[in-house]
């Protein structure tokens, strides 16, 4: 048995193994994004069955000198299950060769699926979201309230005020993540029966209350949320938003809903 310092040597490797895994863990979350900016999950989908490495470089609009790259890429992917190997004939012939197809999480990254969740992986891993990682320690050591504030110099929701973009992005990955909702009022209608009136609580641009509003017509919804969030979004007969601050005042109704907020 080889010791180093009392420790098995097999023991050292899978130690260190282990701790490459965590620092190398960004590589997947940004390989998965750039895969979703050069348009993969869409580009397969499209092709309509697997797509081949060849098929697929000549889909993407990308160097050509960055061509041999692409395989790297859909390597790390398939690994991290975002997307699956499997073989297939080429020109009618007995020779096959592998191709690259969706899985459940890469299909829901699709434009035309129920839950697109591209906008929340886009806006979540955006340079203004990740860098405060980077704050963390001088945040514990500092008297700033977040690690945001200490990367950007002010807080979340006064950052996304004055930066319309990312304002624009970061609601826009709210409500992606709110298409789950579609899914929730079906499977939990008792949860809103005999409401009459519901307020949701930082309810984004409103998709979980239009959804809810459109599943129980009855019930009359109301989005509460900051100024520069609803300054822009027309009510209906049954939602209406509200511009506010949830620790001032909130809209009296029978049920509040606090979805992330
Ligand atoms: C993480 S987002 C969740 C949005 C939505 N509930 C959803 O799940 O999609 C939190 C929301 O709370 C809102 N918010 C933050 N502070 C608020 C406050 N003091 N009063 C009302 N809304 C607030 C933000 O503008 C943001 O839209």
């Amino acid at each position: 048995m080889d010791l180093v310092h009392g420790q098995r040597a097999s023991e050292l490797f899978q130690a260190q193994s282990h701790l490459y895994k965590h620092i190398f863990n960004f590589i997947g979350s940004m390989s998965l994004k750039c895969a979703l900016q050069l348009g993969i999950p869409e580009i397969i989908h499209n092709h309509g069955k697997p797509i081949t490495l060849p098929e697929l470089i000549s889909a993407l609009q990308i160097h050509p000198t960055k061509a041999g790259f692409v395989h790297r890429l859909m390597r790390l992917l398939v690994h991290s299950g975002f997307f699956v190997t499997t073989r297939v004939h080429i020109n009618q012939e007995e020779e096959e060769e592998e191709a690259y197809d969706l899985t459940p999480s890469s299909r829901i990254l699709l434009k035309d699926n129920v839950t697109n969740l591209s906008p929340f992986l886009l806006a979540m891993l955006d340079p203004v979201l990740v860098s405060p990682w980077h704050f963390l320690e001088s945040w514990f050591r500092g008297d700033k309230v977040t690690p945001f504030e200490s990367a950007n110099g002010m807080g979340f929701w006064d950052y996304a005020d004055q930066n319309p973009d990312f304002n624009d992005s970061f609601n826009k990955a709210m409500a992606s993540d709110s298409g789950m909702m579609n899914l929730v009022v079906k499977d939990c209608k008792p949860v809103f029966e005999g409401l009459d009136t519901l307020v949701d609580v930082g309810g984004g641009t409103g998709t979980c209350a239009r959804i809810i509003s459109e599943a129980f017509p009855h019930l009359k919804c109301t989005v509460l949320e900051l100024p520069h969030v609803v300054a822009n979004l027309a009510d209906n007969s049954n939602l209406n938003f509200v511009g506010g601050d949830m620790f001032q005042s909130i809209p009296s109704a029978d049920a509040i809903l606090l979805k992330n907020a």
